[in-house]
């Protein structure tokens, strides 16, 4: 984890929050590689989930809205985590994490009396208005209510027809008892989520559920995550959350250990009944409240896990070896040399026409070796070299971040060359 959270402020991936003040605890900033695995997994995860998909439509909900949402929904009475206290020095902790609690006796090198468990809600409060006394409103805990408030709204304007899914991708706040482990625990973070609405019926909620399980977990092993790095692991009934009448979380095996970053739930018709909306069939007329199957899966995490998963170190290269759907960088550029104008204006036209396509990078310092490594680092998988033979034939070497072997290339075939495997 040090290398990873190492390798991610050098490079900057990812830099702890308000750093130059002294950081606050759960939230983090994501620098300029960051942004771009971040917005490429949101982005094959929408592709995925809407665009090759006929059966699911977008949205993007405020994160405030009107506090009712969270009272009907159960939040503002049942988004707890146990807290106890210790009573020698007053810290917080989660009483179901046991193992956070005993590591806290070793740090005092004595038995510790805690307090009794007492409820602690999880929502954010934030207040709004420009007289007192001013609103209380909440950040939302869970994007999911911005899809469930809008159901109405969706079935009117649009053409959907239960079974259908509203996909949502967004910022959730958490006011985290003990956030950590890196990004893992934060109290500002992003999910992606579906909301794939059904008949109520048991049969038919328990195929869509296995389905949706299925398909997540390919997704990830599709983007190269290690299938044996991976599994599904069921909610006991009562550690499910108060919303669910199923739950499988996929979990990673992570150096801090197996950690959910997706849940599978089975929402039945809670969140529908508690907004008291309901969904006439077209044809039938029959009216009924639709059961959920919700997919619900954290963009950090899943960014976290992706990294620590391509993370590996092969003599003095370290190579984030990132699907290159994933890449921040898909190719890097470099002039041979870097005071001989005819290669340089040469290697500027190929990085411009790089450029066009996808994220590509440019680096004329030091020797090309060095080169090397700097880009196997950020997981950029192929490093394109403008020489003298280019001059001649206008071909240039591209070298493979996994294989480090080396191909000659046309020019006007390089796009064509680097789509075909990034495609794959
Ligand atoms: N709408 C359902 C829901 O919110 P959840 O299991 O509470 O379900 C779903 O959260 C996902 O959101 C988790 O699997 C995780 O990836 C992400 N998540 C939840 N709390 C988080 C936190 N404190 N920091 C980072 N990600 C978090």
């Amino acid at each position: 984890m040090d290398d990873i959270s190492a390798l991610a402020k050098r490079r900057g991936f990812i830099y702890p929050g308000s750093e130059i003040y002294g950081g606050i605890a759960g939230f983090w900033d994501y620098g300029p590689l960051g942004v771009e695995l971040k917005n490429n997994i949101k982005r094959a995860w929408w592709r995925q989930m809407v665009y090759e998909r006929e059966d699911v439509v977008g949205m993007d909900a405020a994160i405030i809205m009107n506090p009712k949402v969270w009272e009907a929904s159960g939040h503002t009475s049942s988004f707890t985590d146990p807290l106890v206290e210790c009573k020698i020095c007053h810290k917080r902790f989660r009483s179901d994490k046991p193992e956070q609690l005993a590591a806290h006796e070793k740090d005092h090198n004595e038995p510790v009396e805690w307090t009794q468990p007492k409820k602690f809600n999880l929502l954010t409060e934030v207040l709004l208005g420009a007289t007192e006394p001013k609103m209380t409103a909440y950040l939302r805990g869970e994007i999911t209510q911005g899809v469930f408030v809008n159901f109405r709204n969706v079935v009117d304007s649009t053409r959907v027809k239960v079974p259908f899914g509203i996909a949502q991708i967004g910022k959730a706040f958490r006011n985290e008892i003990t956030p950590g482990n890196f990004t893992f625990r934060s109290r500002e973070f992003e999910q992606m989520e579906l909301e794939y609405f059904v008949k109520p019926d048991e049969k038919t909620a328990a195929e869509l559920f296995e389905y949706w399980k299925q398909e997540r977990m390919r997704w990830y092993v599709s983007l190269g995550m290690t299938k044996d790095s991976l599994r599904f692991r069921d909610h006991e009934s009562d550690e499910r959350v108060f919303y669910a009448k199923f739950a499988t979380d996929i979990e990673y095996n992570a150096p801090f250990g197996w950690s959910e970053f997706e849940g599978i739930h089975h929402r039945g018709d809670w969140d529908l009944s508690r907004h008291k909306l309901t969904y006439a069939d077209p044809e039938t007329g029959e009216t009924y409240k639709p059961w959920v199957i919700e997919t619900s899966g954290g963009v950090d995490r899943a960014a976290l896990f992706f990294l620590i998963d391509a993370y590996r170190e092969d003599g003095k290269r370290v190579i984030l070896g990132l699907h290159p759907k994933l890449a921040p960088v898909k190719a890097a550029v470099f002039p041979l040399v870097a005071n001989k104008p005819d290669i340089v204006d040469k290697a500027r036209a190929v990085y411009g026409l790089l450029k066009k396509r996808f994220v590509a990078g440019w680096d004329d310092r030091g020797n090309i070796g060095k080169r090397y490594l700097a880009q196997d680092e950020i997981g950029t998988p192929w490093c394109v070299t403008i020489d003298y033979d280019t001059l001649k034939d206008d071909s240039v070497t591209v070298r493979d971040r996994d294989t480090t072997k080396q191909e000659r290339v046309n020019i006007d075939q390089l796009i064509h060359y680097m789509e075909e495997k990034y495609e794959k």
